[in-house]
């Protein structure tokens, strides 16, 4: 099995099913596979003893109850708590108060599933990637800029190491904002494949996807033209874009041939990569 190329556009679940359940936990990556997701994205940290961690943010104010636990530690970033310490925290029942996506008002989300979020943990990485493993599936790891803090010196080799340890280097795709983390993933296995996180319009991805051995481009959804997508795929350049909730753009990228979609609405992508 090869993460690609695939004749179909991917539906890639943005931090799992983060509009149904709290974003980059296990919780959202079942959502987004039971919403048929070819793979899911998540964000990967690094804790202050040196572990791999499923964290968007540097700071745990956010997504968790840290200002109540550790009411003393403010800014709460990640780099600066232990496992142990992110073990004690709750990772879920923030998505049950503010409703980000506003889909338990609109009824996507039942009582019973809002239960199940409280009190749901902070996954490593290493349980991410067993889940994935367990259920056949793909997953996106999204290597977070580590710089300024002691994990930026080996996050990218730990992270490559770790895949591999565990079998998945073809069940993996990296991706990051950090592209020296992308040459160090490459250094560390050749085998697997990367991608480029790009925020701002690059006049010629594929000149940068070459220069880092990458294989995939990820640019934001203002930062690429639908009819760029072609010619970067016949160079050779998988494009998935991020983050695509709007169904209309959905359509638009799956008819200018991009490879994949990331989306906080998998459920969505699904019914319209079904009709196509
Ligand atoms: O990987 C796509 C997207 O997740 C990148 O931005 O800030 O949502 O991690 P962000
Ligand atoms: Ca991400």
């Amino acid at each position: 099995m090869s993460i690609y190329p695939f004749a179909k556009t991917l539906n890639i679940a943005h931090r799992g099913a983060r509009s149904l359940a709290p974003e980059n936990t296990l919780a959202a990556a079942r959502l987004g596979l039971e919403s048929g997701a070819d793979m899911w994205e998540l964000d990967a940290a690094v804790t202050q003893d040196e572990e791999l961690v499923v964290l968007h943010d540097d700071t745990l104010e956010r997504t968790s109850n840290a200002r109540q636990i550790f009411p003393q530690r403010a800014p709460w970033s990640v780099h600066h708590f232990t496992l142990a310490e992110l073990r004690q925290l709750d990772f879920g029942a923030w998505f049950n108060e503010q409703d980000p996506f506003g889909q338990i008002a609109a009824g996507k989300v039942t009582a019973e599933m809002q239960a199940g979020y409280v009190g749901l943990p902070i996954p490593t990485l290493r349980e991410a990637l067993l889940f994935t493993r367990e259920h056949d599936w793909r997953v996106n790891v999204e290597i977070k800029d580590a710089g300024g803090t002691p994990g930026g010196a080996f996050v990218a080799e730990r992270t490559a190491a770790l895949i591999e340890e565990l079998g998945m280097v073809e069940r993996v795709l990296i991706s990051s904002f950090n592209h020296s983390y992308l040459l160090r993933v490459k250094a560390a296995n050749p085998r697997l494949s990367t991608a480029a996180l790009v925020e701002t319009y690059i006049p010629d991805p594929a000149a940068l996807v070459q220069g880092l051995g990458a294989q995939v481009y990820h640019p934001g959804e203002d930062c690429i033209r639908l009819e760029e997508i072609a010619a970067l795929r016949r160079a050779g350049v998988e494009v998935n874009v991020w983050t695509v909730n709007d169904v209309e753009q959905m359509r638009a990228l799956i008819e200018n041939g991009a490879s994949g979609i990331i989306t906080d609405f998998p459920q969505a992508l699904h019914e319209i990569l079904a009709e196509e």
